[in-house]
Parts: structure tokens; C-alpha cells; sequence
């Protein structure tokens, strides 16, 4: 299923995100374009303002809704006008495949923007959990195979297929392979980490309710329904060089959740970043918290490029803090009474690791 919350996706020359009735306009006249025309293969002949708002409304948002198909805008990532459309259909769950249309307004041309959104789009559906990604093409479309090898795609034998259009034409099949993006599961010694699972709210619900666990952290101890609410918010959060730009993983000891870690860009540009932790005090003792602290530290340094990774906490939080100091962060300030939490002031403490202290 095609994850909406994932969007917009943005790289350094498109983005792809759901359309707008403020597109409806250019969008159109984009459609009045002969190699649109000739290329794009629509589902209708012609399109006005007033047609495409009403593709937006009762084809483009329940679909977005339901996840089985996405017609996106290409747009201009400067600034976030549309310069075209990329559409994802096609989603076979069984398969892990969906299909990819695309063509770029004529004004927008000639600057590899059609590339950077496939490259958008094959990510759109890889974080959706995809593994495949198909497109087809005209042999005669010489730009759009240009784009698509670009873009990492692979050209099969040409044979008859009907377009979207209903007509039978002959189309080049194209595909890409799909690789997950996230560097989970991390397997260590004794621990494995990995991404949140629908299943893991009862398990994080018997550790955040805890209120030993709660009383040093920001909420407050956790009821079912709110542990439910977290794991499918932590359950985007695959990556950091995703649109969410955090990762955030369960911490499993012999089969049994202990707890979770979890790393985030707090400036993605100068690559600084934040880690938290939280593990069942009932493990404690043992060094399973320290050994999967050490290992999204690696992960931060070694494979995202990290310059500073930071870790704040309540200043009361001694177990945490000797955490901190133990993989090697130091200790970086104290803020007095900066947190009114829980009926009273508390300080916080930040430690810090930067890239050269390793
Ligand atoms: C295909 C399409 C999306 C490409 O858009 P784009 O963002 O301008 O593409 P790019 O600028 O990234 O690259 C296109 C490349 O093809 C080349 N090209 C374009 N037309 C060409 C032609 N007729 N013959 C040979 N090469 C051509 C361009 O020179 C460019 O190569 P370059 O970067 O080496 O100069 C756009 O032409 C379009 O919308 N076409 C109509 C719809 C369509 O065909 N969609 C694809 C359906 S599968």
C-alpha cells in the first residue's frame, strides 16, 4: 500500500508531492503538449482546469486515502510549482510491484527533473515496502528511455500492452529493482534492532507505563491506546536520509523487546543529530542498553556521515547519564530548570559525541 504520509518526497532537483487545485490550470495546458500527447498515454483525451480539479477530488485524494494509487506533482523544489506528474499505479501488494507514468511540463524540460522524480517516486514506493518498480515506454520515446535508464531502470523486450489510455500499443517494458532503504536490522552480540512491527505496542506499553520509566521522560506514562499511536508514527520514521529523517528501532534480547533507541536529524544540512534511548529498567545490569546505544551510534557515524550526534536528559537520570559517558559522549552543559515536568522544575543535562572524538 502506497504510504501518503511519506510525501512530499524532496531531492536536490524535484520533488514529488500530492496534487493541488492550484496546479489544475498548468497542469492542463501541460496536457495541450504534443509529446504529452503522443507519450503520456492519459486516461482522457482532453483535460481543463475544471477536469483536472475534479480528477484531483474524486479520483486523485480517495485514491491517496485508500494507498492503491498516487497521481503526484512533479514540482520545482525551489519553488513548489508544478512541472508535472508522476503517476504510481498499478500496486500489486502480492507482487511488490507498481508501475510509474510520468511527464514534465514543456517549460520545465531539459533540466533532469524527469530522472530526480523517478528517483522520488522508486523511493515513495520502496518505503511503501515495494520491491519492484515498472515503468513502460513507446520504442519511439527516446527521452523517456534516456530518463529511465537515468534512473536507474532496466529495459526489457518490446511487446504489445495496453496503455492507460485502452489502446494497444507496442511498449518497452522497463523495471527497477528496489532496495530498502533503512540499515535495519542491526544484529549485535546479544541484541537485534529493528523497525517497528504493528505488534510492538503491547510490549513498548509494559515498559513506557512503567512509572519508574515515565517519570524522567517528557510524557507521561503511556496508556495502550497511546502506545498504539506511537508505533505507527515510529513506524515512518525507517531512516534518516528519508523524508523523516529519523530512525527509530525497537532493541530485541532473546526474542524480547527491551526497549527501543532511536536517531534523528536535528540539522540535516550540517549533519547533527539527536539519539534517545529508553530501556526496561527490569534489563538493566547487563550492558544490553550500552550495547545498543554503541550500535546506532556506529550506525550514525560510520553510515549516515553524522558530525555530532547529541543526547539530552532529565539531570536525574544518573543510570542514563553514566549510559552517556560509558559509550564515550561527553558531558556537554546542564541547563537549570529548563523543563517544568511532572509538577516541578528540572534541569537537563546534554551529552555530545562529534565524528572526530572516535
Ligand atoms: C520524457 C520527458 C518526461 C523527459 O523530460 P525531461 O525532464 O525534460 O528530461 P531530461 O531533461 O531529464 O532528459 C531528457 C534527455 O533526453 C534527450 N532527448 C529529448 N528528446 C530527445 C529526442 N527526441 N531524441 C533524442 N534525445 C532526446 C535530452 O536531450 C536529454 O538528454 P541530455 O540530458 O543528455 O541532453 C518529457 O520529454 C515528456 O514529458 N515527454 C512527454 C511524456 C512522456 O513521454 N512521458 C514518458 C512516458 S514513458
Amino acid at each position: 500500500m502506497l504510504d501518503q504520509d511519506l510525501l512530499p518526497l524532496t531531492n536536490r532537483r524535484a520533488r514529488i508531492r500530492p496534487l493541488r487545485h492550484a496546479d489544475a490550470e498548468v497542469y492542463a495546458a501541460g496536457t495541450e503538449d504534443p509529446l504529452v500527447r503522443q507519450f503520456a498515454h492519459l486516461p482522457e483525451d482532453r483535460y481543463t482546469s475544471a477536469s483536472v480539479r475534479a480528477v484531483i477530488d474524486q479520483v486523485a485524494a480517495p485514491a491517496l486515502d485508500r494507498g492503491d494509487l498516487a497521481v503526484l506533482a512533479i514540482a520545482d523544489p525551489r519553488t513548489d510549482a508544478f512541472a508535472g506528474s508522476a503517476v504510481v499505479f498499478d500496486v500489486d501488494e502480492t507482487r511488490g510491484s507498481a508501475e510509474v507514468g510520468f511527464w514534465v511540463h514543456p517549460a520545465h524540460r531539459g533540466q533532469g527533473l524527469s530522472a530526480a522524480a523517478l528517483e522520488l517516486s522508486a523511493e515513495f514506493a520502496a518505503r511503501s515496502g515495494l520491491t519492484t518498480l515498472t515503468a513502460r515506454t513507446v520504442p519511439a520515446n527516446t527521452a523517456s528511455r534516456i530518463v529511465l535508464g537515468r534512473a536507474g531502470f532496466t529495459e526489457g523486450e518490446a511487446c504489445a500492452t495496453t496503455a492507460p489510455s485502452g489502446q494497444q500499443v507496442q511498449t518497452v517494458p522497463w523495471s527497477r529493482r528496489l532496495e530498502q532503504t533503512s540499515h535495519l536490522p542491526l544484529v549485535t552480540d546479544r541484541l537485534v534492532l529493528r523497525l517497528h512491527g504493528v505488534d510492538d505496542a503491547s510490549a513498548l506499553h509494559r515498559i513506557y507505563s512503567r512509572p519508574d520509566v515515565a517519570r524522567f521522560l517528557l510524557d507521561e506514562p503511556w496508556t495502550l491506546a497511546g502506545a498504539e499511536e506511537q508505533v505507527a508514527s515510529r513506524r515512518r520514521r525507517t531512516g534518516l536520509e528519508g523524508q523523516s529523517g529519523a530512525l527509530s528501532a525497537v532493541i530485541e534480547h532473546e526474542d524480547r523487546l527491551i526497549g527501543d533507541v532511536a536517531l534523528w536529524w536535528t540539522g540535516r544540512d550540517h549533519r547533527l543529530a539527536e539519539i534517545g534511548w529508553v530501556v526496561d529498567p527490569g534489563q538493566g545490569g547487563r550492558g544490553l542498553a550500552t550495547e545498543a546505544v554503541r550500535a546506532m551510534l556506529d550506525l550514525a557515524f560510520e553510515r549516515y556521515g553524522a558530525h555530532r550526534v547529541a543526547a539530552q536528559m532529565d539531570a536525574r537520570n544518573t543510570a542514563s547519564a553514566r549510559l552517556a559517558e560509558r559509550v564515550g559522549m561527553h558531558r556537554e552543559a546542564q541547563l537549570r530548570q529548563d523543563w517544568w515536568s511532572k509538577g516541578e522544575w528540572t534541569d537537563t543535562v546534554i551529552f555530545a559525541m562529534l565524528a572526530s572524538d572516535r
